[in-house]
C-alpha cells in the first residue's frame, strides 16, 4: 500500500491552502466541487516542495529511533525565530496522520511513534511553505 494514500488525487485529502490576505491556513480533509475563500478571495495551494537549493534546508529528515521516528528540518536545522519558523510537522502513514505543532525558540525536530521511516512526512515553514520527503508527483 502507497505510503501517502491519503493524499487523495482527487478528493484532494490533507491539501493545505494559504489565505494571502489575513495569513489563514486550512488543510481539506474533504473536497467539495467550491472554491475555498478566505478574505473574499480563493486561498492558494501550498504546493509540497522537495528539493531545495537554498542555504537553508527545508526537506524533512526521518530517522529511526528506539521507540518511533525522529522527523528533523533538515539537513542543516531550519532556523526556529518568532520571523522564520516552521510551524508544523506531520507525518502520512497509510491512513495515519500526526500533526504535531512548532513554535518560535523550539527544535526543528519532532518525534513520532510510527516505527516505519519509509513514511512521508511533511513540514511547514512560516516564509518558505510546505516541504515534503515525498513530494506529490502531480498537482491536484
Ligand atoms: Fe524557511
Amino acid at each position: 500500500m502507497p505510503r501517502d494514500n491519503l493524499l487523495c488525487k482527487v478528493c484532494r485529502m490533507l491539501e493545505i491552502l494559504k489565505c494571502t490576505i489575513c495569513g489563514k491556513i486550512c488543510m481539506v480533509v474533504h473536497n467539495g466541487s467550491g472554491t475555498s475563500v478566505c478574505c473574499g478571495q480563493p486561498m492558494e495551494r501550498q504546493v509540497e516542495q522537495g528539493e531545495d537549493p537554498g542555504k537553508e534546508k527545508h526537506v524533512p529528515v526521518v530517522e529511526k529511533t528506539q521507540t518511533g521516528i525522529q522527523v528533523k528540518v533538515g539537513e542543516i536545522p531550519h532556523p526556529m525565530t518568532a520571523e522564520h519558523h516552521i510551524q508544523w510537522i506531520e507525518v502520512i502513514d497509510g491512513s495515519s496522520l500526526s500533526v504535531k505543532g512548532l513554535q518560535p525558540g523550539d527544535s526543528p525536530t519532532k518525534e513520532f511513534a510510527h516505527t516505519d521511516p519509509a513514511v512521508k512526512v511533511r513540514a511547514y515553514c512560516n516564509k518558505h511553505g510546505l516541504w515534503s520527503n515525498k513530494p506529490s508527483k502531480t498537482p491536484h
